[in-house]
C-alpha cells in the first residue's frame, strides 16, 4: 500500500486542522481513493477503515477538533467532513463487499464437486439366489401365520430317522447317502429333522417352516451336490387333510411363480408320511403341451409331501387320534434354477462371484 501520511492531511492538530479543513478535502478524498485502490485484501481494508474511522482515526480527530471552531466555521467544515466521511464509508463498504464477492468467485472456481462425475462404485454385496428364494417363501408362510424355526446341521441319529420312522437297519436309510461322524452323530440329510424340534418345542395346533442346508455323500454333478438346501413345512392341527396341503402348496407356488399354477399328487414313499405324494406343477414353460424341460409330460415334478405318519407325531408326543398334519419338504435349489433358468447346481456354491452378481 502506498503511503500517503493521514496524519499530515488530517491531522488533529488545530493548527493543521483549520488548514486540512480548508484545503479542498477533495484531495484528501482523491489520496484515499488512491490508496484503496492498492488495497489488495481484507486485512488492509480494515487497517484503511480503522485509520480514518476508528475511535483514534484521522476523520473521527477531525469531528473531535470541530468543538474549537467558531459557529459558523463548524458548521461549514462539520458538512465537509461529514460528507468526507459518508464518502469514505460508502467507498470501504463497496470495496468490502467486492471482496466477499471476489472470495465467493474464487471460492466457487476451486471448490466445486462435480456431482455428475462417475466415481468408481464401492463393491455392494448382494444375497445369494438361494437365500432370495429362501426368504421370499419365508414371508410368504409367516404372512399365513407359520412361525419360522431353525435347526442344527450336526444331528442326531434319533432325530435325523428315529423319530421320523426311519428305524436302524431300516432300508430307507438308503435313500439319504449319510454322512456319519466318528462320534456317531450326522450331518443331517434333510430338514425333516426341523418339524421334530418343533414338534418337541411347540404343543399343537402349530405351523411351521424350517429352511436350511442339508448334506448328502452324492456323486457330484449337474444336479446333484453334497451341500444343498431345503425348506420343510409342518402344520398340525385337528382334521387336517390333503385338501389343506394342496391349498397351501398352491399358495406358496404361485406366489412364488407369480401366476396361477396346476398341481397334481402322485403316490410317493417317505417313511414319515401316509399318504405320501410327489406333487408336479403343470409345466410353465409349455402349458403341459410338452417341451424339454417337462421331458414331454407336460408335468413337472416339484415336491414331496404327504400326511404326517401317526409314528412321526407319537415320537413328537403328539396323540394321532386328535391330531393330524401335513409336511412338505421344498427342494429350495431346485425351484431356484427353476425359476432362473439355471442348468448346474454347482454354480450355487461355486464361489463365483460372476454368477451371483446377476441376482442383485
Ligand atoms: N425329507 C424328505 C427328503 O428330504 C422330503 C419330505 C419332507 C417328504 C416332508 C415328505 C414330507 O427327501
Amino acid at each position: 500500500m502506498e503511503s500517503v501520511d493521514f496524519a499530515e492531511v488530517l491531522s488533529p492538530d488545530p493548527a493543521h486542522f483549520e488548514h486540512a479543513v480548508k484545503e479542498d478535502l477533495s484531495t484528501i478524498q482523491a489520496e484515499f481513493a488512491a490508496l484503496l485502490r492498492n488495497v489488495s485484501d481484507e486485512k488492509e481494508l480494515a487497517t484503511l477503515k480503522v485509520h480514518l474511522l476508528g475511535k483514534k482515526g484521522r476523520i473521527t480527530g477531525l469531528l473531535k477538533e470541530l468543538g474549537q471552531l467558531s459557529p459558523d466555521e463548524r458548521q461549514a467544515c462539520g458538512k465537509r467532513i461529514n460528507e468526507l466521511k459518508s464518502y469514505v464509508e460508502e467507498a470501504l463498504g463497496e470495496a468490502e463487499a467486492s471482496f466477499v464477492d471476489r472470495q465467493m468467485r474464487e471460492r466457487l472456481e476451486t471448490e466445486w464437486v462435480d456431482v455428475s462425475l462417475n466415481l468408481s462404485r464401492r463393491p455392494v454385496g448382494n444375497l445369494h439366489p438361494v437365500s432370495q428364494v429362501q426368504y421370499e417363501i419365508e414371508d410368504i408362510f409367516s404372512a399365513m401365520g407359520f412361525e419360522v424355526l431353525d435347526g442344527p446341521h450336526v444331528e442326531t441319529d434319533e432325530v435325523n430317522f428315529e423319530a421320523l420312522n426311519i428305524p436302524k437297519e431300516h432300508p430307507a436309510r438308503d435313500m439319504q447317502d449319510t454322512f456319519y461322524l466318528e462320534d456317531g452323530n450326522l450331518l443331517r440329510t434333510h430338514t425333516s429333522t426341523i418339524q421334530v424340534r418343533g414338534m418337541q418345542r411347540l404343543k399343537p395346533p402349530f405351523k411351521i417352516i424350517g429352511p436350511g442346508k442339508v448334506f448328502r455323500s452324492e456323486r457330484i454333478d449337474a444336479s446333484h451336490e453334497v451341500t444343498f438346501h431345503q425348506l420343510e413345512g409342518m402344520m398340525v392341527n385337528r382334521d387336517i387333510k390333503v385338501a389343506h396341503l394342496i391349498h397351501f402348496m398352491k399358495v406358496l407356488l404361485s406366489s412364488i411363480f407369480r401366476r396361477e399354477v396346476e398341481v397334481r399328487l402322485r403316490p410317493g414313499y417317505f417313511p414319515f408320511v401316509e399318504p405320501g405324494f410327489e406333487l408336479d406343477i403343470r409345466c410353465l414353460l409349455c402349458s403341459g403341451k410338452g417341451c424339454s424341460v417337462c421331458k414331454q409330460v407336460g408335468w413337472v415334478e416339484l415336491l414331496p409331501c404327504g400326511m404326517v405318519h401317526p409314528n412321526v407325531l407319537r415320537a413328537g408326543n403328539i396323540d394321532p387320534d386328535k391330531y393330524s398334519g401335513f409336511a412338505f419338504g421344498l427342494g429350495l435349489d431346485r425351484l431356484v434354477m427353476m425359476r432362473y433358468g439355471i442348468d448346474d447346481i454347482r454354480h450355487f456354491h461355486s464361489a463365483d462371484l460372476r454368477f451371483i452378481r446377476q441376482f442383485r
